[in-house]
């Protein structure tokens, strides 16, 4: 077996889960690992503890090795909302955001601007179809905005940003900050068109919650001040009492206080199972699945209204069906999780799925039509 076939048969939740765009349940790897570094912590040694405590820095490594960039650029955050908080908070000026964003974008900004007395500015946008493509954000460009901060996967419409073309639009000097809690470890993308990414380990990466991240460049630890440093975040390399150090240069500064080691151990076996496995082979592997999960939704006459083409999508699939409540209890009943919200219900298959799991939401879906013209 090749190693992404190994990958592939670690996936042993239960058939019919189609959630994984709101929580990825713990790979077995996770699982292991964590009681170990449990065991280490339950002896309280100073060396078991010292060793748990590398979590962190393999964390930050692997994270940095996905998106190509420096371990000391890589922050461990409690979520990806509080590594957003750490780059929204230091912005001024107009920053772009769509108001469809998740609220950990939209909440974040509008709060962090009524921190900064004026000093920072939403600029929102509200595009028809919910999706931030570079002609929206042109429509609302001008001198004032200094940075964009969106979604590289939209968790509502599954639309997925084309960052490259965002750089582009932006400028060198305007950051684009964004947040991969939707595609990192399961798209493939050069993340160096970004100046900031966000996310966690808690979807994708089958880490559990706890295990945020966010990585800085340098462009941005220039421009982005790090107002919501923490004691974890100075110039002092140890204890300090009665001298309060400044804000460290590096990314540390966007930091509060020591992560949790044993968030920062599952993080970095979430991430070492995807790099192992190959991203882009997940991605493939992920759109064929998505591919035929669009295929059972036509087949069965069931609206999509997230994008079909591959460069525009990952891994969730916004069904918009005549009758969403309806719909959604009868997914219930047949045993699928999925998300059902407002008038749509939210499918997210992993490169993992198995057939079984297709299947089920086939059958489900057929037997609902059926219902339907027979009430009807
Ligand atoms: C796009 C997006 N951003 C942020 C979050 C929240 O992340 P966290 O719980 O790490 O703050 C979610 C959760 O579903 C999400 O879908």
């Amino acid at each position: 077996m090749s190693t992404f076939d190994d990958y592939l048969a670690t996936f042993d939740s239960e058939p019919g889960y189609l959630n994984w765009a709101a929580f990825g349940p713990l790979s077995p790897s996770v699982r292991e690992e964590v009681f170990a570094d449990a065991d280490l912590l339950g002896s309280g040694r100073p060396s078991s503890l010292a060793l748990v405590g590398e979590r962190i820095g393999q964390a930050q490594e692997l994270v940095a090795e996905l998106l190509g960039a420096e371990a000391v650029e890589v922050t461990v955050q409690p979520s990806s909302t509080h590594g957003l908080a750490q780059a929204l908070y230091g912005l001024s000026g107009a920053v772009i955001a769509g108001t469809g964003e998740f609220p950990s974008v939209s909440l974040t900004l509008d709060r962090a601007a009524t921190a900064s007395h004026g000093g920072l500015a939403p600029r929102w946008i509200t595009p028809a179809d919910g999706r931030v493509t570079p002609d929206a954000v042109a429509e609302a460009l001008d001198d004032e905005v200094t940075a964009v901060v969106v979604s590289h996967v939209d968790f509502r419409t599954g639309y997925r940003a084309d960052l490259a073309a965002l750089r582009e639009l932006i400028g060198p000097d305007r950051l684009l900050i964004v947040d991969a809690v939707q595609s990192f470890g399961v798209i493939d993308v050069d993340w160096s068109a970004a100046d900031v990414v966000a996310g966690h380990g808690y979807k994708w990466l089958r880490a559990g919650r706890g295990s945020g991240f966010t990585w800085f460049s340098s462009h941005a630890r220039e421009r982005i001040a790090p107002v919501l440093s923490g004691i974890t975040g100075t110039t002092a390399t140890g204890l300090f009492v009665d001298e309060l150090p400044a804000p460290a240069a590096s990314a540390q500064a966007f930091t509060v206080s020591m992560p949790d080691t044993l968030a920062a151990g599952r993080l970095a076996i979430g991430v070492r199972d995807v790099r192992d496995a190959g991203v882009a082979a997940i991605e493939g592997r992920l759109a064929e699945q998505v591919d035929a999960i669009l295929d059972i939704a036509d087949h069965r006459g069931i609206a999509v209204v997230s994008p079909r083409e591959r460069s525009e999508r990952a891994g969730i699939v916004a069904l918009a069906p005549e009758e969403p409540a309806r719909l959604a209890a009868a997914l219930a009943n047949a045993g699928l999780v999925v998300t059902a919200r407002g008038s749509t219900i939210r499918v997210a298959p992993h490169a993992g799925t198995d057939a079984g799991t297709l299947q089920l939401l086939d059958d489900a879906l057929a037997a609902f039509g059926y219902e339907t013209f027979t009430i009807a």
